[in-house]
């Protein structure tokens, strides 16, 4: 059969309240045209992130029920390690409440003035992380990573010429971890190839440079590997994904994305001393290390959470409902970041509505017109989110591209809702020379998409 349904039944659901456009209207204008600002009961379809936003299963709310709430060595505690140790091999295994938690203790550690680390591409919250320790942070991904209309199948791959030259250039001893995004989210959610993988571990091993993946989309990027490297389509993604924790030293992980639950994260690496490190840390911010900041049901529901990840009935319905997205857009003549990737489309915002200017953050415009249109909530990835003003010089910073991200919550949604934001946005592209650029009317100096006033041009 060509239909793929989706691999489950809707045993609870959460009714979405319909709005009227003019309601709509109203509302964009009280938040000021920064949809972060629009209560969720206003959105009619939220592909804000993925991130903390999938729909549980019953197994896993029976998991909630069973919960071991004990300080110490919870029943819930052991049942996680174990997981988690079945799929990634690694030795020291640290509960987190999310992805940044493992990543402050992470470079908390190895960080500090003087130290750089390369990653593909590293999300904001790892960059932040890492300069906030006071080391520097550098993206060394394949120049088609940055390519939107590249078809290569695996743009989160890392550019080997600019690893070997960055460490020929800074010295090994200064680079205290490699790491690895998987999938790329900052890239467009884009895989890395094991191949890709392999190499790279390669390099750090001769240099003796630890290598760590950040794993928060682990099972998408080990599906994408399945379907797209040679030599992978008859493995299983458990296997896939099994090889690619072998590969490194250690990971970061954020439960919300692939280990399908609404909170938590997992810190992980096999040095002993490192480790030992790490456990102090985490009992003085986040908890003790059999529980690390959440509830013995969020262990629970993270177990099964990523026991279920890889089912690969699963995965070919998540993989294809995103390319669904992406190959109608694409077919409509909409730029997106192809091929398709894990967990969103991206929208090239500038090509969309080349009659606004960088400088009226055309992202913005898209996003604000998803909602009017639709009550479809979006995030902007451009100008607004990268364009700061430095303190410093006093100059804006220009981001290479203009995106407006549709990340999609994972088994929430089913085709019928997708459809609804294909026949949106094509009604939006059909009318796109009526969407208005906008000013910035307040706005803080450090993360300002959250906040940012604006109004409409
Ligand atoms: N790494 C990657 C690749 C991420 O995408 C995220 C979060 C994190 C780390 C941090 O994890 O939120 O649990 O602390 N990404 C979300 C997003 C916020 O919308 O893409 P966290």
């Amino acid at each position: 059969m060509k239909t793929i349904i989706e691999p489950f039944k809707i045993k609870m659901i959460e009714p979405i309240k319909l709005t009227t456009r003019e309601q709509r209207d109203t509302i964009l204008r009280q938040a000021a045209f920064n949809v972060f600002q629009i209560p969720a009961e206003e959105v009619m379809i939220d592909l804000l992130t993925d991130s903390g936003t999938s729909a549980m299963s019953a197994e896993q709310w029976a998991g909630m029920i069973r919960g071991d709430e004990s300080y110490a060595g919870a029943r819930s505690w052991f049942h996680f390690e174990k997981v988690l140790r079945e799929l990634t091999g690694m030795t020291h295994i640290l509960p987190t409440h999310q992805g940044r938690a493992s990543e402050r203790i992470l470079f908390e550690l190895i960080g500090g003035a003087g130290k750089v680390i390369p990653s593909n591409n590293h999300f904001d919250t790892t960059r932040a992380n890492i300069e906030h320790a006071g080391a520097k942070a550098v993206d060394l991904v394949i120049d088609e990573g940055t390519q939107p209309q590249s078809k290569h199948p695996f743009k989160g791959n890392m550019d080997l010429g600019k690893l070997n030259r960055l460490i020929a250039e800074v010295g090994a001893e200064r680079i205290p971890v490699c790491m690895m995004t998987v999938t790329n989210n900052s890239g467009g959610g884009q895989p890395a190839s094991l191949e890709n993988l392999r190499t790279v571990r390669d390099t750090c091993r001769t240099h003796r440079i630890p290598f760590f993946l950040d794993a928060c989309r682990f099972a998408e990027n080990a599906y994408l590997i399945k379907l797209r490297e040679a030599g992978q389509h008859d493995r299983s993604a458990r296997d896939i994904a099994r090889e690619m924790f072998d590969l490194a030293d250690g990971a970061t992980i954020s439960a919300k994305k692939d280990g399908l639950v609404n909170i938590g994260g997992v810190l992980l690496m096999r040095d002993d001393a490192l480790a030992a490190r790490a456990n102090n840390l985490l009992i003085l911010t986040e908890g003790f290390v059999t529980y690390g900041g959440l509830a013995g049901r969020d262990l629970e529901a993270m177990a099964q959470g990523f026991i279920e990840v890889l089912d690969e009935h699963y995965l070919e319905y998540r993989i294809r409902s995103i390319a669904y997205l992406g190959d109608h857009l694409l077919d409509a003549g909409i730029q997106i970041i192809g091929p398709p990737g894990g967990h969103a489309i991206y929208i090239d915002a500038a090509a969309f509505c080349p009659h606004i200017p960088v400088e009226q953050y055309p992202g913005q415009a898209l996003v604000c017109a998803l909602y009017r249109h639709a009550g479809i909530r979006a995030v902007e990835i451009g100008g607004v989110m990268f364009g700061a003003i430095d303190p410093d010089t006093g100059e804006s910073a220009r981001p290479s591209m203009e995106l407006v991200r549709l990340a999609v919550p994972r088994r929430v949604y089913t085709q019928s809702h997708m459809d609804y934001v294909i026949e949106a946005i094509m009604e939006i592209f059909e009318e796109r020379k009526k969407l208005r650029g906008l000013r910035i009317i307040e706005a803080p100096l450090t993360l300002r998409h959250f906040t940012a006033k604006f109004e409409e041009i």
